[in-house]
């Protein structure tokens, strides 16, 4: 495992990087090259789904690497029009096929779509692929307090992971700390809030100054002392190499106070609220 990025452990023994490398929209064979120095660069969690049409990609720098595959931890996601108990199954062995994998290590539900309501039959599934040696560690995204509780209720086990909208305009302080109760460890999406405005906010840059460091760095270090693990994306080297340099400085109390304090009530950013945005 790579010696500068701390591990977290995982509420079923599972440790992964406690920062991995988001790839929406990264694909094809310039994804190749990006993902290929985002290992290169330092990253070992890496972020897929069936739905970003990505893990052919992923698998393809997965060979082309140097990087041993039992020092990667690769993600990828169910989604949504495939909860259905044996689609499910299926889904997963295509996610395998299309990379060329034999395993993920970690996998989860890309939503819950609660309307259509299949969400608990499709962990049923990802409990079945675990024991069948699919993957390595079962967890969900996008699960509101009430989905991850049936979850529970239902089957006996609890997802190791929430990948969730998570950032200084949104910061999911109840999410967290329902899911805290299952020792479900918060993954954020969007850390960096895709580009957003937050980047040029001034007080985030006296921070920054502060420490002699960007302001991405300093929301990326937020995210690590809330104990989310954030999943930047950045198709820049640069940018890549930058996001990485966030474990030798820490944010005092009053700091990550002034970057919590930017989180509204309805801070998503794209009115994805999980009650009622389904995706498929
Ligand atoms: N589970 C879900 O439903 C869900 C939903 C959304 C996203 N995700 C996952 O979360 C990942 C991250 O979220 P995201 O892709 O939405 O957005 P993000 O990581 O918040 O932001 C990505 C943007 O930030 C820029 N950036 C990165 N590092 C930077 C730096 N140091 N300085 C300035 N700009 C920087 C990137 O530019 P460059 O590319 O030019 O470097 C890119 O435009 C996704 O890629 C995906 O894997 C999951």
């Amino acid at each position: 495992m790579n010696k500068r990025i701390p591990e977290k452990a995982l509420n079923d023994g599972l440790k992964i990087p406690s920062i991995g490398f988001g790839t929406a929209w990264i694909k094809g064979a310039a994804g190749v090259e990006v993902l290929i120095h985002a290992m290169d660069a330092g990253y070992r969690l890496i972020d897929s789904a069936f739905n970003y049409e990505n893990e052919g990609a992923v698998g393809q720098a997965i060979r082309k690497s140097s990087v041993p595959r039992d020092e990667l931890v690769i993600t990828s996601k169910l989604p949504g029009r495939h909860h259905a108990y044996k689609e499910a199954l299926e889904t997963i062995e295509e996610s395998l096929f299309r990379a060329g994998l034999d395993y993920y290590d970690l996998y989860l539900i890309h939503w819950p779509n609660p309307i259509t309501d299949r969400y608990v039959e499709a962990w049923q599934a990802m409990i079945e692929a675990k024991k069948r040696g699919y993957i390595r560690s079962i967890g969900v995204s996008n699960f509101l307090p009430e989905h991850n509780e049936r979850l529970v209720q239902e089957t006996g086990v609890a997802p190791s992971v929430n990948q969730i909208e998570l950032h200084p305009y949104f910061d999911q302080t109840e999410q967290r700390a329902k899911d805290d109760k299952y020792g479900i460890v918060p993954e954020s999406w969007s850390p960096l809030g895709r580009g957003h405005d937050m980047l040029n906010n001034e007080a985030i840059k006296g921070i920054a100054a502060a420490h002699s460091k960007t302001p991405t760095q300093v929301i990326l270090r937020w995210h690590i002392q809330l104990g989310a693990i954030p999943i930047p994306r950045a198709s820049s080297l640069a940018h890549q190499k930058e996001n990485l340099d966030i474990f030798d400085f820490e944010l005092s109390e009053a700091e990550m106070h002034i970057l919590s304090g930017f989180n509204q009530p309805d801070g998503r950013l794209w009115n994805q609220d999980p009650a009622v945005y389904e995706e498929m």
